[in-house]
């Protein structure tokens, strides 16, 4: 299960997670470990855009009052999946399943938590378009399939 922050504008409009072009991104690193869509769940931990200005908006950051009117939709999603490695696209998801770590220190390794392992990931979005930050992503998916070969 992949779990990223909120929906952007494409994402809104169709109704699925990871559509715009960090979704395009997202495949195209999932296609890197030889992974596809139906390999894998993915949702967000807010379930509507986060939304600032006039239409169409620019996204914002969620509130912590927006993840927490949505944390009971996504712990639902949790008892019904029962994943047993959830992998965190960037801060929201990381602060949701692992309260107080920093992405820094903690992207691309696995922690066990119970019965799941948590791998937190930088969101694909913000490393779009820096060329180390790719480069590290590319190798953190790299981590997760060994993991999962594991
Ligand atoms: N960013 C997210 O965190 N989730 C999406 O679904 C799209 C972009």
């Amino acid at each position: 299960m992949l779990v990223g922050e909120a929906p952007g504008r494409q994402e809104d409009l169709t109704g699925q997670p990871f559509v715009g072009a960090a979704g395009k991104f997202l495949d195209e690193l999932l296609a890197s470990v030889g992974l596809s869509r139906s390999d894998v769940y993915i949702t967000n931990v807010v379930k509507s855009r986060p939304v600032s200005g006039p239409p169409p908006g620019r996204n914002r950051a969620p509130t912590p009052a927006e993840i927490a009117a949505c944390v009971p939709w996504l712990q639902e999603q949790l008892g019904i999946l029962r994943p047993k490695v959830i992998v965190t696209l960037g801060r929201v998801a990381l602060d949701y399943f692992l309260p107080g770590r920093r992405i820094a220190d903690v992207h691309g390794r696995s922690i066990p938590q119970g019965p799941v392992t948590i791998l937190p990931l930088y969101h694909p979005a913000m490393v779009l378009y820096r060329r180390d930050w790719v480069r590290m992503l590319r190798k953190d998916f790299r981590n997760l399939r060994r993991f999962l070969d594991e």
